[in-house]
């Protein structure tokens, strides 16, 4: 056949798909292609839609530099990221559960020693965090590594503030032979993605709001187990609920107990209230 209707376009587009030699991009294409042409069909899409679409998609690329990835901000503020994470990280597996990786991450942070504090000089009230790294059945985990970073306590990282060239907030700590872990930095903000690019305006246009709850970053792994890009969430946070990337998991959400200035927990004078925090990471065999 040579001319299509509206109806064998889709077989027509998946019959092309004959020759191709690589039968799980087959299946992702002719699903692709399937799922497009219905949606299409369904909203009845017009002429001047499907150019706002094409505008859109065009502008979501040339918005990415070496420093934003506006693609993955639109996969994150659909669902898709938390989606992927979900279908390939089940929560069943004895593992702590895993979620968006987001654009602040900074390959090689600094290496510290156990206790450290990770945020000198960075805005916020002090947090100091301490648990251990199990592995599935509980055992401790020596030697296991947390590459952690987060924002200030206004919500900004270190790559947002003007003028910052230096890594903040960030630190890579090992477990001691018990699996346990701890080191100080701030009890992070709630902040909103990017929102001065064509995602932003996607969801002003979607009457949504941007933020995210106040959480610290990790990627926690050890030798021999699968790694996980993981948070820990502020319990009590705004946006708890209505995350703007669908990244928060209750498994997730850590208890900051606030405490009144004093001596703090590695015997430091504290001369203003300060949080504590405890989490066990559990790990499962790569
Ligand atoms: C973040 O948590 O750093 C983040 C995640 C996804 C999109 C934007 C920011
Ligand atoms: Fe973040």
């Amino acid at each position: 056949m040579r001319e299509f209707d509206e109806k064998s376009i889709t077989r027509a587009v998946i019959e092309r798909l004959s020759e191709c030699d690589d039968p799980r991009f087959k299946r992702i294409m002719t699903a692709l292609i399937t799922h497009l042409h219905d949606f299409v069909r369904e909203v009845k899409l017009t002429e001047a839609e499907w150019v706002t679409a094409i505008e859109f998609l065009t502008d979501v690329g040339k918005t990415c530099t070496d420093k934003r990835q506006e693609v993955i901000l639109l996969s994150d503020t659909l669902g898709v990221s938390v989606l992927v994470i979900t279908l390939n990280h089940p929560a069943d597996q004895g593992s702590v559960e895993s979620t968006v990786l987001g654009p602040f991450y900074w390959d090689n942070a600094p290496d510290l020693p156990l206790g450290s504090n990770l945020a000198e000089g960075v805005k916020g009230e002090p947090a100091f965090y301490s648990g251990r790294v199990l592995s599935a059945d509980g055992r401790p985990l020596q030697n296991a590594l947390l590459d952690i970073w987060s924002g200030d306590g206004e919500g900004n990282y270190d790559m947002q503030i003007p003028g910052e060239t230096a890594m903040k907030a960030r630190g890579r700590i090992r477990t001691d032979a018990e699996g346990g872990y701890r080191f100080r930095s701030i009890r992070p903000s709630f902040y909103p993605v990017p929102t001065d690019g064509p995602v932003g305006r996607m969801l002003r246009k979607m009457g949504r709001h941007p933020y995210r709850p106040g959480h610290i970053h990790m990627i926690v792994s050890a030798p021999g187990y699968s790694p996980v890009t993981t948070h820990l969430f502020v319990a009590g946070s705004e946006y708890l609920d209505s995350d703007a990337v669908f990244g928060m998991k209750e498994s997730l959400v850590a208890q900051f107990d606030r405490h009144p200035p004093g001596i703090g927990p590695y015997g430091e004078r504290m001369e203003t209230p300060y949080y504590t925090v405890s989490y066990d990471f559990r790990l499962r065999p790569a």
